[in-house]
């Protein structure tokens, strides 16, 4: 499905039933992460996960994509679909930043968070820099070099050895992200501020979600998120990377659907 909201034609899912839940993809990804979400959850959920501006089947505008801007549209999207009630976001990784900047302006509008492969800190000085030179990579390489430098990274070595049909599927999600989606993300996420000093306050149930494998988040970002947050639960699923969802899917969804279990009143 598609809809025109702050300028920019928005592809997106919208599955299923029930309470209203947003998925929000990480960089350099696109809504397609999460099909086996929206097949194994229209059962228990209205499910909704769009391609971030710049990303999938979206519209890409130039510019810096900050967390805030993100957050901007996904509630635009909700407003365009005429959901006015709370939802469930379900963020994963660059995501996870964007779930960080929805609570922290819109706190009403949340029911619960699902923090996937996610941390809360800013990027280091050294991630900065990092920034930097993938932008100069993905400038010079277009979105195929990027796809190309972080494959090996986004799986866990298991899955990346002996899912070749998984690998090629995670390739061509990268390389269908513009370049103006990969710079705007890239400067986006150097830009976010640190919500770990927030993290105490959150008042909303919190599930955290990381796979025991992940390479570019490390499980111990999980685990100190969960001590900040008040009643966090965490579930580090096994034989999973940075794209837990993808990699083990059964067990993601198992656990959704636990946590929509507890907190439906
Ligand atoms: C993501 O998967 O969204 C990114 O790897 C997050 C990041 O680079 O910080």
């Amino acid at each position: 499905m598609r809809v025109q909201i702050r300028g920019i034609n928005i592809a997106f899912e919208d599955r299923g039933e029930g309470p209203p839940m947003v998925f929000v993809h990480g960089y350099p990804l696109s809504r397609r992460i999460w099909d086996s979400q929206i097949e194994g959850l229209a059962d228990v959920a209205r499910l909704i996960a769009p391609d971030l501006r710049g990303h999938g089947d979206s519209g890409a505008t130039p510019g810096t994509y900050s967390m805030d801007l993100l957050a901007d549209d996904c509630l635009a999207l909700l407003e365009a679909l005429g959901i006015d009630q709370q939802v469930v976001l379900c963020g994963l990784s660059m995501g996870g930043y964007v779930a960080f900047a929805f609570y922290r302006k819109f706190p009403e509008k949340v029911a619960g968070l699902i923090l996937a492969a996610t941390r809360s800190g800013e990027d280091s000085p050294e991630g900065k820099a990092n920034r930097d030179k993938a932008a100069d990579l993905a400038r010079q390489g277009g979105p195929n070099a990027i796809a190309g430098s972080m494959l090996p990274k986004m799986l866990s070595p298991k899955s990346y050895v002996g899912r070749p049909e998984l690998v090629h599927s995670v390739m061509e999600i990268m390389q269908g992200t513009s370049l103006d989606g990969i710079l705007g993300d890239l400067m986006g996420m150097k830009s976010r501020p640190d919500s770990t000093p927030a993290l105490r306050a959150i008042e909303k149930p919190v599930l955290i979600l990381h796979g025991s494998d992940d390479q570019l988040i490390p499980p111990s970002e999980a685990i100190a998120m969960q001590e900040a947050i008040p009643g966090a639960q965490l579930q580090v699923l096994p034989d999973a990377g940075h794209l837990l969802n993808m990699e083990q899917p059964l067990l993601f969804n198992k656990a959704i659907r636990g946590f929509l279990r507890e907190i439906q009143p």
